[in-house]
């Protein structure tokens, strides 16, 4: 016969502390709970069932609840030992949040195999103590689609962070934007800090970029020939960016740093090149490359199919540690082309330059005939609109930017001082092109955006918004006697789930990528759209309003006691 016992108070308690509590038990030959034969866990934003005797850990045991409705096994042996997926999945449901309606779907339908597999079998749920209530997200709509997705799209997604894999769960799929809001498909709304990541410093839908975006379009889409709007995007960056004295569009931040590279070679001569461990430069080859072992070791591939060959020729150094990058000129002399830097570093979460560092990298580089890259793909008109370089005062020789110089269709740049861009085809020998580069409708909006930008005020609001943020969420982890550290340049955060300082890559390792998945879901549940994962900037726009700072700590205190 089967029994659903809903969560008894006395079993109310957090599944890692049963798990253990279980597993000393049964070390001692006991039993923690004599009358608990079963307890299922419920996994729910995985949509995932699990299963284990009263033994702890060893012994769990999975049935996966799909998004059809189905119950299978998975291929587990429902009496399966331990492997390391089952661990994986441990891991993950204990990061999650239920929401109230698929929780009782899918304790039902566990319930009905659980009877299948042990008639009889007498059987408790178990809920995390801080999932009640439960919430109340409705993302069925989201769920069908990412499921149809997911047969033809890999992972269901066009760039991997937006599948929610680094904090469980599935991703709500985005209807429609104004200002700061987000609507997904299911009519949710959100307060959104992702913006695009990074373009949106408007806002989405800005009624500036849709109308430049309608004129250009109306006028033709793209003409593989030259227009009078590409150069007065190239006339607007070099004004704010004077070191760009000649500027190269391009239509991703990828093919910026990309070219940027290439560049560098071609008018150095030399093949290697260093990046900063923990820094993201886009997908080309000889960027995904991560350290090796020692600190003076050629760099090792940190994706499936980039040639060691490729990934030797790029030098991992330390962020924010000049001597890092000293040894790797002292024992690479002669043969380095460039250092290629976030200058306020964002793939890692937000981690600004240690006082002196960049212009170390400046003195580092020019002092052996190598050239500084600023990768200012986030940072470009972001954290000021001079970007970087002039909110910190150090020149580089070649800059890259996308994001914010599309008003949120795709573009990237690159340039920096007239004789090494005069290497570039057609006035030089390193050749780079793009069908599509230069494109009307990229390039109205991008002059739109950067106009809007040079608003007087803009950056003072940017500033005061992103402050207020960034104190709130400080002050909130610390009443909730949470550990958490915020790290922030202008609209650019991010709450660390760690005490500080957080200012190299290994700091930012510290932090609780568990606990940031909790309150990420939290978040979520609550209206607020953060990074699917603790290492990404939150986005700041000139669309958020203060009663959108207040509402978000108003989620985050909840959220964040929650988790306490
Ligand atoms: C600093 C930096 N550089 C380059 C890139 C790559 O840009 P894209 O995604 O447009 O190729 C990114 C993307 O997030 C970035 O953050």
């Amino acid at each position: 016969m089967l029994a659903f016992v809903k969560t008894p108070e006395s079993l109310k308690l957090n599944v890692k502390k049963y798990a253990n509590a279980a597993r000393l038990a049964r070390n001692k030959g006991g039993q923690p709970y004599p009358n608990l034969v079963r307890v299922w866990y419920y996994a729910p934003s995985l949509d995932m069932v699990g299963a284990s005797r009263f033994i702890g850990y060893e012994d769990m045991t999975f049935a996966r609840y799909n998004t059809n409705n189905e119950v299978d096994s998975q291929g587990h042996s429902l009496h399966g030992g331990r492997t390391e997926s089952h661990l994986k999945r441990m891991d993950w449901f204990r990061q999650l949040a239920p929401s109230e309606p698929e929780y009782q779907k899918a304790t039902s339908a566990i319930l009905r195999i659980a009877d299948s597999i042990r008639p009889g079998a007498k059987i408790y749920l178990l809920r995390r103590e801080h999932d009640s209530p439960a919430p109340t997200l409705n993302l069925s709509r989201s769920r069908k689609l990412f499921s149809q997705a997911q047969a033809l799209i890999p992972g269901g997604v066009n760039s991997p962070v937006r599948s929610f894999r680094a904090v469980g769960g599935q991703p709500p799929f985005i209807q429609k934007g104004k200002g700061s809001r987000l609507w997904d498909v299911d009519g949710n709304q959100y307060i959104d800090y992702v913006g695009s990541w990074g373009p949106l410093i408007l806002g989405h839908a800005a009624p500036e970029i849709v109308a430049a975006v309608q004129q250009a379009a109306a006028l033709g889409t793209s003409f593989g020939a030259p227009t009078e709007g590409e150069g007065e995007l190239a006339r607007l960056i070099h004004e704010a960016v004077p070191s760009m004295e000649m500027v190269r569009f391009v239509n991703s931040g990828t093919e910026a740093t990309m070219s940027a590279l290439r560049l560098a070679r071609a008018y150095t001569g030399r093949s290697k090149v260093v990046k900063f461990a923990g820094c993201y430069h886009g997908h080309a080859d000889g960027l995904l490359v991560q350290a090796g072992s020692g600190s003076l070791t050629h760099g090792m591939p940190s994706s499936a199919g980039v040639p060691a060959a490729y990934a030797q020729e790029t030098l991992v150094a330390q962020y924010n540690d000049v001597p890092s990058v000293e040894r790797l000129f002292d024992e690479y002399a002669g043969q380095i082309a460039c250092v290629i830097v976030e200058p306020v570093a964002g793939n890692m979460g937000v981690v600004p330059p240690a006082q002196g560092f960049l212009a170390a990298l400046k003195r580092i580089t020019s002092g052996n005939n190598a050239l500084l890259i600023f990768d200012e793909v986030i940072t470009g008109f972001r954290v000021s609109y001079g970007g970087a370089q002039a909110l910190y005062g150090v020149t580089p020789d070649i800059t890259c930017l996308g994001k914010v110089i599309g008003g949120g269709l795709p573009v990237g740049a690159y340039g920096g001082r007239r004789e090494i861009m005069e290497v570039v085809a057609p006035l030089g020998p390193m050749y780079q092109a793009g069908t599509l580069s230069g494109n009307p409708l990229a390039v109205a909006a991008g002059i739109a955006a950067l106009k809007a930008l040079q608003q007087p005020g803009t950056y003072q609001r940017l500033e005061r918004t992103g402050a207020l943020l960034a104190a709130g969420l400080a002050e909130a982890a610390r009443e909730a006697k949470v550990p958490a550290t915020v790290n922030r340049v202008g609209s650019l955060l991010t709450a660390f789930f760690c005490a500080g300082p957080v200012a190299s890559y290994a700091d930012v390792q510290r932090a609780d990528t568990r606990a940031y998945g909790r309150y990420f879901h939290a978040m979520l549940e609550r209206g607020i759209y953060l990074a699917p994962s603790q290492f990404e900037a939150a986005f700041v726009s000139l669309a958020h309003t203060e009663e959108d700072i207040r509402q978000t700590l108003t989620a985050a205190r909840e959220a964040l006691k929650g988790d306490a």
